[in-house]
Order: C-alpha cells, then structure tokens, then sequence
C-alpha cells in the first residue's frame, strides 16, 4: 500500500535518527483502524452494540460565562469510549465553548471535567499531554502554513510525544494515505485543495494518538464538493471505533455516523437522542424551530 514512487520523501530524505527496525510495522492504533472499512467488526464498546465503552469525556454541571453572558449552564454530558456523539445547535449556542472546554482551551467557572478518569490539568506539561489525547479538529484547518504536509503531521509526535523522527515520518506518511493525501506530503498548505487541508489536519490530530477526537465544523468552510471527501474520512474513523464528538449540521453524517445527537440551545443542552429520533421525532419547541429551519434550506 505504501506509495515508495511519492517524490517528496525522496527529495527530503534526512539521515534516520532513529533504527528504522521498530518504525515498521507498529502503526499502532492505526493499523486496525485502517481495515475497519473492510468488514472487520467494529470495536469493542462501539454503538449499535447496544453496550457503551466505558466513560471516557465527562462533564459535569459545567457553567461558563463570558462576561455577562452565561454560555454553558449546568451542562452534564458523558461520552463513551467509541461513541460518536454529534452536537447541533443554532449559532451561538455554545457548541463551540463546550468544545474548547474539553481540551481546556477555555476555563470554566464552576463543575467538573475529566478525560479517562482524570481531571483536566491546569498547567504544564500534563496540559500539552492532554491536549495530545484530545485531538481537536476546527472549521480553519489551522495547518502551519511554512511548514510542508509531512512536517505538520510529524511535528507533534515528535515535540511532544517524543517519537523518534523516522519512526514519526513513517507514521505519518501511513496517516497520510489513511487520508488520502499522501501523494502531497511535500507540498505546503496553500497547495492543497481545503478539503484535503482538512484531511491534513484529520491526520495530524491521528497522529498523536489521541484518546478523543472534537470536531468544531469541519466542513463549514469548504466547498461543497469537498465536503464529502472530508465526511467520509470521518465516518471511516466512526466506523473504526474512534470515540468523537462532532459538531455539525451535516445531517447525513449524524444519521450516518452518530450514536447520538445533543441539542444544545443558549448555552444548555436541551434534549439528546438518537439520530433518527431525534430528526424525526424532536421533544422541546427548540429543537422543531431549529430543525425547521435548517431541514427546510
Ligand atoms: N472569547 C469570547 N469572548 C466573548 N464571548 C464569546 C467568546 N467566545 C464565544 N463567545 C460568545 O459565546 C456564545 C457562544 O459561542 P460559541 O460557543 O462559539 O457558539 P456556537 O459554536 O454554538 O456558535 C456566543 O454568544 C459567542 O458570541
Ligand atoms: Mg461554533
């Protein structure tokens, strides 16, 4: 499967730093991701089971405010272990602040949150640490624009993981086919379509090995056309078991690849269910105005 043809490795070729023996063959997490789309069952906790994974993300009575304004009341959310959860909600709901509270982007004022049974660290090291379990993916792919494809998937293992750079390029170029933009690694950001950014960016996160994967509107800022491209690398991570939360108004991939659905509105979570239930049959007047309006564009 290997692209050995691809030109940008040969033209950066760097002494190995690290015994390339060990680099091969130990995709880690990712080798069984990558056949998931093949048949293979999916993992262990994985919706549809009708058994949840373990929690993995918890929330509990998390308040925020940014000045005046009370962006997250009370919010009680738990994810599972190989859940994906989609948040959908009007604009300025708080979706985004819910997001970035996880991986402690923003504070909050008052609750609690842990990730795998930890509380999220304040400070230092333990704080990059989580931020490399909790991968996070934004509307603005947000790649380093001096830096080539390679360089932004690798950069992160290796400044804060530690891993050796072969082993670290190796992966990379694995996450990077698992994307489907491995025949760019030597190019730049401004090179590349928005949509294969994006699936950049996908691998990137990937390649810390992240716990959790949070993403903020993936696809809003891109071409129709693209969109696709990059909603089916996330239901090939969905299908594989990965543990997501996603917000989106994408609502083929909800129906297509979410356990569940939130509904946040002004700052609360006002109802949570099902996909299908919840497109088809929504409880709170919130939901029926919002879904109206989106459903009817
Ligand atoms: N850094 C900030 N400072 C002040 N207000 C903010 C900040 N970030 C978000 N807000 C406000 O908080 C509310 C929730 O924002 P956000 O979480 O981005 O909502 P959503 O993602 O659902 O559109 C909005 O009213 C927004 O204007
Ligand atoms: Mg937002």
């Amino acid at each position: 499967m290997t692209d050995s043809t691809e030109p940008a490795r040969d033209e950066r070729a760097e002494p190995p730093v690290e015994p390339p023996a060990g680099a091969a063959g130990s995709a880690g997490s990712a080798g069984s991701a990558t056949e998931a789309g093949s048949g293979s069952s999916p993992g262990p906790g994985r919706r549809r089971s009708g058994r949840p994974g373990r929690p993995l993300v918890v929330l509990e009575g998390v308040n925020k405010h940014f000045g005046d304004l009370h962006v997250l009341r009370d919010i009680d959310l738990v994810i599972h272990e190989g859940e994906v959860v989609v948040v959908i909600g009007p604009s300025g709901s708080g979706k985004s602040t819910l997001c970035r509270t996880i991986n402690r982007l923003e504070t909050i004022e008052s609750g609690s949150i842990s990730v795998d049974g930890k509380p999220l660290p304040e400070e230092g090291k333990a704080l990059a640490k989580l931020r490399a379990e909790v991968g996070m993916v934004f509307q603005s792919f947000n790649l380093f624009a001096h830096k080539t494809i390679l360089d932004n998937v690798t950069l992160g293992p290796v400044k804060v993981r530690g891993a050796g750079k072969e082993q670290a390029r190796t992966r990379a170029q694995e996450l990077l086919e698992r994307v489907g933009v491995a025949h760019q690694a030597g190019k730049y950001p401004a090179q590349l379509s928005g949509g294969q950014q994006q699936r950049v960016a996908i691998a990137r996160s990937l390649a810390m090995d992240p716990k959790v994967m949070l993403f903020d509107e993936p696809t809003s800022a891109l071409d129709p056309e693209m969109i696709t491209e990059v909603l089916d690398v996330m239901i090939s991570l969905a299908d594989a078991g990965m543990t997501m939360v996603v917000v989106t108004h994408e609502m083929g991939f909800a129906r297509r690849a979410a356990d569940r659905v939130v509904f946040m509105s002004d700052g609360e979570i006002v109802e949570q269910a099902a996909p299908e239930e919840f497109f088809t049959n929504p409880r709170s007047a919130r939901a029926k105005d919002f879904l109206g309006k989106i459903l009817t564009h």
